[in-house]
């Protein structure tokens, strides 16, 4: 299990960011439901915030590490459980939210189904990335094992889409999500406007792709960027990017609809 290994320190630098909670909250409430499933809860940043809001949450999450880490809440029950076989009965929840997760299933098709079966057909809410737009990241000139990495791991937005409209029978909808500057969950892109972020150790912990990349080409793209950062290199480059209140490095919400 990938998170037992390098989730020891994730609820430091991985809480939920207000606006990302914010727009899941908009997106779940006009379905007017009570009860939730969080797929691949992690430490259950963003279950602890739908409790907060009146949701019964039920956080599924297979890694004892990620789950030792989650703050208690009565409305929110846990279930040590993969999303290919949750361990739920029919109809236990009526939406399925799936935060920065659907890229660690091994059967993505396995788990629409399961999240059918136990949503009843209810709403679905992916928040993922979109591989196409790796490449453009200013973080892949330092790390480019990064692009062969995401490319093969996130699924390309518009094969998702088509799973999710065939296995549910709906209408799906792509909204953009651009970061704002001063991102609270430190995922990937966090730092598209702050590259100090990428020198600190518990940040990079954080985030998988660099706990995959081997020593050498760590310390090879580490030791550019500060040296880039010294001499003004990534400024003059990039500088414009700290004028930006936001950027579309290629999050997506991804629901059906209601
Ligand atoms: C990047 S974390 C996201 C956690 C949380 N959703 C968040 O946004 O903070 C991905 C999580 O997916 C979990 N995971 C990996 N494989 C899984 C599977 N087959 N079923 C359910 N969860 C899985 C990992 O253990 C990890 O906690």
């Amino acid at each position: 299990m990938l998170y037992d290994m390098i989730g020891k320190t994730y609820a430091q630098t991985r809480q939920s960011d207000p606006r990302i909670a914010a727009k899941l909250l908009e997106i779940v409430e006009p379905f007017q439901a009570s009860r939730i499933v969080d797929i691949g809860a992690g430490t259950g940043s963003y279950a602890l915030y739908l409790a907060e809001q009146g949701y019964q949450v039920l956080a599924v999450e297979p890694s004892t590490v990620m789950r030792s880490q989650a703050i208690a809440h009565p409305a929110v029950r846990w279930i040590d459980a993969k999303a290919e076989h949750l361990s739920l009965p029919s109809h236990a929840a009526d939406v399925a939210i799936i935060i920065l997760a659907l890229h660690h299933f091994p059967d993505y098709s396995q788990a629409l189904q399961e999240i059918r079966r136990v949503t009843g057909g209810g709403q679905v809410v992916i928040f993922t990335y979109d591989p196409d737009l790796i490449s453009s990241f200013w973080l892949t000139e330092y790390f480019p094992s990064f692009i062969a990495d995401v490319q093969s791991t996130f699924l390309p937005i518009a094969t998702l889409t088509a799973e999710i409209e065939t296995m549910m029978d709906t209408a799906v909808n792509i909204v953009p999500f651009p970061l704002p500057h001063d991102l609270s969950d430190s995922f990937a892109a966090v730092g598209w406007e702050r590259p100090e972020m990428y020198l600190d150790q518990n940040i990079r912990n954080g985030i998988s792709s660099f706990a995959k990349l081997n020593e050498d080409d760590l310390a090879q793209g580490l030791s550019k960027l500060r040296e880039d950062l010294e001499i003004g290199i990534w400024d003059q480059k990039y500088e414009y990017l700290r004028q930006q209140t936001h950027y579309d490095a290629g999050y997506r919400f991804i629901y059906t609809n209601i």
